[in-house]
């Protein structure tokens, strides 16, 4: 059974400065909630409890947030104001938080191996928390547990993107094997523009088998010099089996302006409470 998630949140956020300069991107909020928070919901969705997030420097609100404010409980404690904290007090009653630093930022797939002392030998999903993912019904870590109970392999969730973005995700290519899952033979990070195998993105969730820490310490650096997962992803592909799932759902891309104006006026719309 799948427990622990994993949520690399070491990154600068240097698309958002100076917002990002002393505050963690993961904490930029969504109306009023912190990116984080949205991936932890998901993940508490999907009958997932233990959070492993992969901090760096400057990003211990991080860690504070899933914590107690005992001068702020003291304060508002009886107030209607209290109300607002309910939603945090009830993850932090259901979810066990643990934390580790990366000291240097050497791309996704060394984050990944860093958490591995988090996450042990046991498969696990991930979560990069500035893709929001929403849907009305299942979540899309939810969806990709149960695929996973059924193949037991890895899964990347992929979506379509228009040509001319493909340079910007890790791209795979892969023959349908039932209803919006493909059986992955090719994957590219980033690929130069006009190079890509599809227009299958891959977006920030992963469910990974724990023999991925070992093939990503043999994976030498690649796109930007970074060790990435989706090269270790295609070395896994080709020893056994990735899948790659079409989820169902809409997903903002909160690392960019546009993509966080469009989350933002969603959850307004469709999510915030007062
Ligand atoms: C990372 C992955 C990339 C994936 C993307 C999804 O890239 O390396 O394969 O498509 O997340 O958001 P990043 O956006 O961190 O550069």
């Amino acid at each position: 059974m799948i427990k622990k998630c994993l949520f690399p949140a070491a990154g600068y956020g240097t698309r958002f400065l100076p917002a990002t300069k002393s505050m963690p991107k993961e904490m930029m909020p969504i109306v009023n909630k912190p990116l984080i928070e949205f991936g932890v919901d998901e993940a508490l969705e999907a009958g997932l409890t233990g959070m492993c997030i992969v901090t760096g420097r400057g990003k211990n609100s991080l860690m504070d947030h899933f914590d107690l404010n005992y001068e702020l409980e003291h304060e508002i404690s009886g107030t209607p104001k209290e109300e607002k904290l309910k939603d945090i007090r009830a993850i932090m009653d259901k979810a066990r938080f643990s934390f580790i630093r990366q000291r240097q930022m050497r791309g996704l797939g060394h984050a990944i191996l860093i958490g591995k002392e988090l996450i042990g030998d046991e498969p696990f999903a991930v979560v990069l928390a500035d893709d929001l993912c929403v849907n009305a019904e299942e979540g899309v870590l939810k969806q990709m547990i149960s695929l996973y109970n059924q193949f037991r392999c890895s899964i990347v969730a992929v979506e379509e993107v228009p040509d001319d973005e493909t340079h910007k995700y890790g791209v795979i290519k892969g023959e349908m094997i039932k209803d919006n899952i493909f059986r992955v033979d090719d994957m590219v990070e980033k690929p130069d523009p006009g190079t890509a195998p599809s227009n299958m993105a891959i977006i920030g969730r992963y469910i990974l088998t724990p023999d991925i820490f070992d093939i990503i310490k043999e994976t030498p650096p690649g796109k930007n010099g970074e060790i990435q997962l989706t090269d270790a992803l295609l070395t896994q592909a080709k020893r056994g089996c990735v899948l790659a799932y079409k989820f169902k759902g809409r997903r903002f891309d909160c690392g960019s302006v546009p993509g966080f104006i469009e989350a933002t006026n969603y959850v307004y719309e469709n999510m915030y409470k007062d």
